[in-house]
């Protein structure tokens, strides 16, 4: 399948929490995905940064909610990297970083029930978040 096609079926998949709908960007993973210049065609990773703004009083409850799903992702052949981070400088934000062996791998770990009852769970959270499908630029 290909990558503009995978990023609009997530695309459709995010919009379907209500919570996601208000913020998603459609310029960042809709039908028009960027594509850098320096692009390596051998290179037929994933690359994918989720963001998050989490309110402070709910923030303990996502993460408990974050590790259940983390452990088992990490045990997807196809996730390489899964870092979740926050940011120091602010209380609001966390960055999901990820990697994975492709992007059909990456649209089978968003099929996965427990990523979507972290979908769910996020949504009862108020949680809001923004996808980016990310390009390689330095190789
Ligand atoms: C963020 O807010 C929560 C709840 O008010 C508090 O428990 C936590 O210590 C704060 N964290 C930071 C990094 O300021
Ligand atoms: C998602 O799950 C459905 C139902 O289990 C399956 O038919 C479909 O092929 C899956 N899609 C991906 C991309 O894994």
């Amino acid at each position: 399948m290909k990558l503009t096609m995978i990023a609009a079926c997530l695309v459709s998949l995010a919009l379907a929490s209500p919570a996601v709908a208000s913020t998603s960007s459609s310029s960042a993973v809709g039908g028009e995905l960027y594509s850098g210049q320096n692009k390596d065609p051998e290179d037929t990773k994933a690359y994918v940064l989720i963001e998050y703004a989490v309110i402070p009083s709910k923030q303990s409850e996502f993460v408990a909610a974050f590790e259940q799903t983390a452990s088992a992702t990490k045990k997807e052949e196809g996730s390489v990297v899964y870092t979740l981070t926050r940011s120091v400088d602010e209380n609001l934000s966390f960055w999901l970083y990820s990697e994975w062996t492709g992007m059909k791998a990456f649209a089978e770990h968003f099929n996965a029930t427990y990523v979507k009852d972290f979908v769910k769970r996020s949504s009862e959270l108020d949680v809001v978040y923004k996808l980016h499908i990310l390009d390689k630029v330095i190789y």
